[in-house]
């Protein structure tokens, strides 16, 4: 992990407020699916860096890519950025998706909106991935994922494949796996760790929560967990550091 000056690669629009931002970093070779970035704003009132996984990995030019829907001022700010200017950025953050153990298995990638993009470069590290994804309505990053991968669609208004959520389409199209790897909305996270449970195969969750230090030492970002830590005695544990990934067993969705 360091802290370094990206230089713009390439940035484009691809829906209504999501961007797809391509960066040149020293570290491309180093990233691990499923971690993050920090990324540092250029504006001194707004201290503290803002997370975003990294969606995809390009070893020839050794670029990362992000895809990120602007939530506020920090991300309103990075959608103007432009080839060549340049992005404090620090990185690679986290621990990543478990895909060394699950390789050859058949692993389904579940994706709920902006939680769907460190799923693409996971996908690209498995033999054997399928995809649930989920929108509201617009879709992104839907044909780089369905170009290369089997990939089961959800729709909240029925625009596209199932209409409801992306579980609604896990039961529509009887879509079996060995394991599942799931980055969205809480609720959906929540309702995926039931569905796992029931069907007796193990889940795994990207966790989002806003971000202090984003390395672990601030403690800004703890999620509740269902065992003690053994060092500090309470049922903590923190996304930047621990995770963002966990094991869905081990952490309390409520
Ligand atoms: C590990 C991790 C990976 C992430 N990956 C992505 C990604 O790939 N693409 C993407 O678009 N976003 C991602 N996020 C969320 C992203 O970090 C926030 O949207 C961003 O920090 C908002 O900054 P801002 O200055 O634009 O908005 P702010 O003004 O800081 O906040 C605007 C709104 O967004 C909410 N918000 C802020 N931070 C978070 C957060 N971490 N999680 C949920 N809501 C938040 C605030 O409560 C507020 O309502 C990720 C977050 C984490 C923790
Ligand atoms: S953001 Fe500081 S410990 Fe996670």
């Amino acid at each position: 992990m360091r802290k370094e000056t990206a230089r713009v690669a390439a940035q484009e629009s691809i829906a209504t407020d999501i961007y797809s931002l391509t960066l040149r970093v020293s570290f491309a070779d180093e990233v691990k699916p499923g971690q993050f970035l920090s990324v540092y704003s250029a504006d001194g009132a707004r201290l503290l860096p803002r997370p975003i996984s990294i969606c995809d990995v390009d070893l020839n030019e050794g670029t990362v890519r992000l895809v990120y829907r602007i939530a506020g001022k920090g991300t309103a700010e990075f959608s103007k950025l432009t080839p060549g200017s340049c992005i404090d950025v620090l990185g690679p953050l986290g621990n990543g998706f478990p895909v060394e153990e699950f390789r050859d298995q058949r692993v389904l990638l579940v994706g709920g909106g902006i939680g769907i993009p460190p799923l693409y470069c996971t996908a690209k590290s498995l033999s054997n991935p399928v995809f649930a994804v989920g929108y509201r309505s617009e879709t992104y990053l839907l044909r780089d994922i369905s170009d290369r991968f089997e990939t089961h669609i959800a729709t909240e208004d029925g625009s596209l494949g199932t209409k409801g959520n992306v579980l609604d389409a896990i039961r529509a199209d009887g879509i079996e796996a060995d394991v599942i790897f799931a980055c969205g909305p809480k609720p959906m996270l929540r309702a995926l760790k039931e569905y796992s449970k029931d069907a007796g195969i193990r889940c795994f969750v990207s966790m989002e929560e806003r971000m202090a230090c984003g390395v672990g030492a601030c403690l800004g970002c703890v999620t509740r967990t269902v065992e003690q830590d053994a060092h500090s005695f309470v049922k903590n544990a923190r996304i930047c550091k621990d995770g963002p990934v966990f094991d869905a067993e081990e952490v309390d969705l409520t």
